[in-house]
């Protein structure tokens, strides 16, 4: 299985992180269709917990760059904006610029992110809503959460993360939360993800339902579906064959 956070940093999972309208977006749902419970799996340097937690919603962010002091944090993006910048404008036509207009507008919302994340962030700590923990194995209850959000990391990385793994990050956010939304669903180099198939036959012989839905937002050419998956009464009988 592949060990994604030993390549933590640009070389393997970019740390940045996006705002709550843009998850929002992905996930196609309005802020006030958000159940009680809400997990962000490899949240990072994400604005939407901050941004929910004041709209009322309990949400949870984990991800295993929380390990990091917040200055290590600072320069593990200064790192990905400087090669990701140049990286955007060099591909402009792989991109859709309708949502952030060009560079500047995606960068913004990146800068915008990062500092509602780190004026929350030392607080959300200390109150246990940011916690450091990686997948495959999460560290809530079975059922903790009503809906789990997991943004740019599965099926965005299929060539770093193999399908091995796919498997069992699905078979976890599924026992943590009744629902689960990955977004986007096409790699990295712009091609849709090969675990995709894959990943949705090994839920549904579990009984997990799993639909695959356009959203309105498109950035990565392609990239304007959500995956989800739900838990159904059947596949909650047979959670203890999920891990075969
Ligand atoms: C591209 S960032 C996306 C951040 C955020 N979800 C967003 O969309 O703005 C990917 C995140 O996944 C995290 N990550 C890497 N390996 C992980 C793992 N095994 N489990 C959970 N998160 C992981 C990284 O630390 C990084 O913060």
């Amino acid at each position: 299985m592949s060990r994604p956070t030993a390549r933590l940093g640009l070389a393997g999972v970019t740390p940045w992180g996006r705002r709550a309208y843009e998850y929002l977006a992905f996930f196609g749902l309005r802020a006030h269709q958000l159940p009680g419970t809400v997990l962000d799996c490899g949240a990072g340097p994400s604005s939407f917990t901050a941004e929910m937690t004041r709209a009322g919603v309990d949400v949870r962010a984990v991800d295993p760059c929380y390990r990091l002091s917040i200055p290590a944090m600072r320069r593990m993006l200064a790192d990905a904006e400087h090669q990701i910048g140049e990286a955007l404008a060099t591909e402009r036509d792989r991109f859709v610029w309708d949502f952030y207009g060009d560079v500047n507008g995606l960068l913004a919302a990146r800068h915008q992110a990062a500092e509602l994340f780190f004026r929350d962030y030392p607080q959300g700590r200390l109150t246990g809503r940011y916690l450091c923990g990686e997948l495959p194995s999460l560290p809530f209850a079975t059922s903790r959460f009503d809906l789990a959000f997991c943004s740019h990391l599965l099926f965005l990385y299929s060539q770093e993360l193999d399908l091995e793994f796919h498997l069992s990050a699905l078979s976890e956010l599924t026992r943590v939360a009744a629902e689960v939304r990955v977004f986007p669903m096409i790699s990295l180099d712009g091609t849709p993800s090969p675990h995709v198939e894959a990943c949705r036959q090994f839920l549904e012989r579990r009984n997990v339902r799993v639909a695959i839905e356009a959203v309105p937002f498109e950035f990565q050419r392609g990239a304007d579906r959500v995956f989800r998956a739900w838990r159904t009464a059947d596949s909650r009988q047979s959670r203890r064959d999920w891990a075969t």
